[in-house]
């Protein structure tokens, strides 16, 4: 049976490229856990060193592989939180006063996007817990329902809607208005398909928001005669200032919230639910994703219980679901028999349900 130590040593084996340190010693590894044949971390680095820590990613999975008896294995390489909250922000806690307090008194005014009925954000705490891999695959199962969908990935600390989905190139102008890709029955448009490196700094400074909305009310989602039933937004992770702004600008008629099952994780999913009172929104759901026997299940469920929201459902930790995005083509189309694609048929069903687009 691999030990603790065994695995410890394996991963200061494997050497972090910005300290060149061990990754144990570096204190990248966050929620260790060996049990029997298994072992699974996250490994936390800075937001905006997610790709330079991918190949990190596979040396470390590969280097537990090794380990003589070990059969499972799992990394999840996620980014910490980009701003702190300021320190006003910091005070309004967990406790319902102090949220009551926080929220803002008078909306901000926000416009709605033309012919589009409801419009829905996917988030979480954190980068790295597969946000963009539920958007994608809810999208899909919605459409499946019958429903006209659309995607706005407006992840601005790493667009992945063009890898997901397989779709590439600026969107074509017609009247004024953006005319959005359409990739797998979707109508999708990408932060990633506007921006250039060097833009980098508006979008991820305060005009960030402002460009998001832009991508929201000035595409052509839908028209008179055909409504999209439902836009999904693929929020930034975290629960900073950006977060604040760009969700109090979005129009948003309700939030699910994606964590893993790991108490590092969860943590940071309360923090968004505090942040979705603020300003009003109501919380789905919370969505347990890369659920199973390596970072154990049901984390998420308690934690929906405690935070009185419901629980939309779990998704396993199934390497199909990673490839699948690699390769652009969603798990929901590719596999729609497979387990985690079932998974989402069930949590896209009842979020129909909850935003009443289906009696
Ligand atoms: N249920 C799952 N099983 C296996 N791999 C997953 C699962 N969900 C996400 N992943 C993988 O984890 C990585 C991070 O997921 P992603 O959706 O990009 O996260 P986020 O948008 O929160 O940063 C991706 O490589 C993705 O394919
Ligand atoms: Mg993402």
């Amino acid at each position: 049976m691999p030990d603790r130590a065994a695995v410890i040593a394996a991963l200061d084996a494997v050497t972090d490229p910005k300290s060149g340190q061990g990754l144990m010693v570096a204190g990248l590894v966050q929620g260790l856990v060996v049990a029997e044949d298994r072992a699974g971390f996250a490994l936390e680095v800075p937001a905006g060193d997610t790709a330079l820590y991918a190949p990190v990613r596979d040396a470390a999975e590969a280097a537990l592989k090794a380990i003589p008896g070990m059969a499972r294995v799992s990394v999840v390489l996620t980014a910490e939180a980009v701003a702190a909250p300021s320190p006003r922000r910091r005070t309004a806690g967990l406790s319902p006063q102090a949220v009551d307090q926080g929220r803002a008194k008078a909306p901000v005014p926000t416009e709605r996007p033309a012919h589009v009925r409801r419009v829905l954000a996917v988030a979480s705490g954190k980068g790295g817990v597969g946000k963009s891999t539920v958007s994608v695959n809810l999208a899909c199962a919605l459409a499946a329902r019958g429903l006209r969908v659309g995607l706005l990935d407006a992840d601005v600390y790493g667009p992945s809607a063009p890898t997901m989905l397989g779709i590439s190139g600026k969107p074509a102008y017609e009247d004024g208005a953006m005319v959005p890709h359409e990739a797998w029955g979707l109508k999708a448009m990408s932060v990633g398909l506007l921006m250039q490196a060097e833009d980098a700094m508006i979008w991820r400074g305060p005009m960030a928001s402002q460009a998001i909305t832009q991508m929201l009310t000035q595409t052509r989602w839908g028209t008179e005669d055909e409504p999209l039933d439902v836009l999904v937004v693929d929020l930034p992770p975290g629960t900073g200032d950006v977060q604040l702004t760009l969700i109090q600008k979005t129009p948003l008629d309700g939030a699910v919230i994606v964590s893993t099952p790991q108490e590092v994780a969860l943590a940071d999913a309360r923090r968004a639910r505090t942040l979705f009172d603020r300003v009003n929104v109501p919380t789905l759901g919370l969505i347990e994703n890369m659920s199973g026997d390596v970072f154990g299940r049901g984390g998420a469920e308690a934690e929906a219980e405690r935070l009185g929201v419901p629980f939309l459902g779990d998704i396993p930790l199934d390497a199909a679901v990673r490839e699948s995005g690699d390769a652009g083509r969603p798990l929901m189309i590719g596999a729609a028999e497979s387990p985690a694609a079932r998974r989402f048929v069930d949590v896209a069903e009842r979020l129909a349900r909850a935003l009443t687009l289906e009696t």
